[in-house]
């Protein structure tokens, strides 16, 4: 049968030019299937940020790797989904997928990480309120994420100031509004005034607007004014000046959390240790976060029970923005690095 893949035909570093680094492909594939293979039907797909880093350690002609929602069309006799089954997994940017749906290892080339195995997707979980494509965003990754930070490491007090750098994405809004939740004060920093709204509508208290070439005093004196009382939680997306300025101004008692290092990993801005002198009188404590430890059968049961509960019931709210058809998928993924006007909360591409 013919399928249809977008391979990585050239690593480029920096911000993706998708036209440069994707080329589209059909083939003819083989789908007889062995014992434990099965065919599956990609109807979502992921499209993230992380997916720079996948791109460049991809080698030039293999498929684009991404989360995605995909149904089993066909299964062998020892296949671990039947047919009809609805799985979520590594599937890729494929329109079709031959699998065992087994976790599968992945060397990044910065640290190795295993790609977990397809997960069944209870049908039970979803209808109109969760509707399934929140596999992918709120109750999936995303989701697993923000809520993972607050209920397995962070402890949020009333009162806590809470800081959320990049904060208008899929992790960060949900992090806003779990922390508001908590009754901590929210700010948030984004990229623009329309975003700082949308962020003020979901429930933060406060919003910076910071652009990357503005200079720490500038950013110092907004954030000064946004966080009077110092820093409590920090939840990290974008490294770089944002972070430097709020590592000076974490209280005693703060918890950081590093989820991504935009100006690290897509800037290229290396920053050294310079930092961590700030760390030795508030006492505060750092920590990565590495979403795929909490992807356990229990882990998702409790999503669904505590967040899921909480969107069912208006309290939290997870946007989508659904762009359509596989060719559509480079462009929904270098969306991610505009201005974002267009979109909003989590970004995904239905086949
Ligand atoms: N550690 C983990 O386990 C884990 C798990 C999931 C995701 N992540 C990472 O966490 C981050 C957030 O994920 P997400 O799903 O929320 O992604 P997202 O929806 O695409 O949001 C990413 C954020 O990046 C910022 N951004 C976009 N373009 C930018 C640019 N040109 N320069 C600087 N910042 C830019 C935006 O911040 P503004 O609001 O400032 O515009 C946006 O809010 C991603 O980088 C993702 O890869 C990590």
């Amino acid at each position: 049968m013919k399928i249809e893949k977008w391979v990585v035909r050239e690593h480029v570093e920096g911000v993706p030019d998708v036209d440069r680094v994707y080329e589209k492909v059909v083939e003819n594939v083989d789908v007889t299937l062995a014992p434990d293979e099965m065919l599956l039907r990609t109807l979502y797909v992921s499209v993230d940020p992380y997916l720079q880093g996948i791109a460049l350690d991809t080698p030039i002609g293999s498929h684009m790797g991404a989360d995605s929602i995909m149904e089993v069309v066909a299964a062998g006799p020892r296949a671990a989904h039947g047919v009809g089954d609805l799985v979520q997994g590594f599937g890729g940017w494929r329109s079709h997928v031959v699998s065992t749906g087994a976790a599968e290892p992945w060397q990044t080339g910065t640290f190795p990480m295993v790609f977990p195995a397809y997960r069944r997707l209870d049908p039970g979980w979803y209808d109109d309120a969760l509707p399934l494509a929140t596999a992918l965003s709120v109750m999936g990754g995303p989701g697993m994420t923000a809520w993972g930070t607050l209920a397995k490491y962070m402890t949020v007090k009333p009162g806590d100031t809470f800081v959320i750098s990049g904060a208008s994405g899929a992790v960060g809004a949900l992090v806003g509004q779990l922390a508001a939740l908590a009754g901590a004060r929210v700010v948030g920093t984004t990229s623009s005034p329309q975003k700082a709204e949308y962020l003020l509508g979901l429930g933060f208290d406060t919003v910076v607007v910071y652009r990357h070439t503005d200079g720490a005093d500038t950013v110092r004196e907004a954030l000064t004014r946004a966080a009077p009382d110092g820093v409590d939680r920090y939840f990290d997306n974008l490294g770089g000046t944002v972070t430097d300025v709020v590592f000076s101004m974490l209280n005693v008692g703060s918890q950081v959390a590093v989820c991504w290092q935009w100006a690290t990993q897509v800037g290229n801005e290396e920053t050294g240790p310079r930092l961590l002198p700030y760390l030795m009188f508030p006492r505060a404590t750092v920590r990565g976060i590495f979403s795929l430890e909490w992807f356990t059968e229990q882990n998702w049961k409790d999503l669904h029970a505590d967040l899921g509960s909480r969107v069912r019931r208006g309290e939290v709210v997870c946007d989508h923005t659904l762009h359509h058809g596989f060719d559509a998928i480079p462009a929904a993924y270098r969306s991610l690095y505009g201005d974002r006007a267009e979109s909003r909360g989590k970004v995904l591409v239905a086949l």
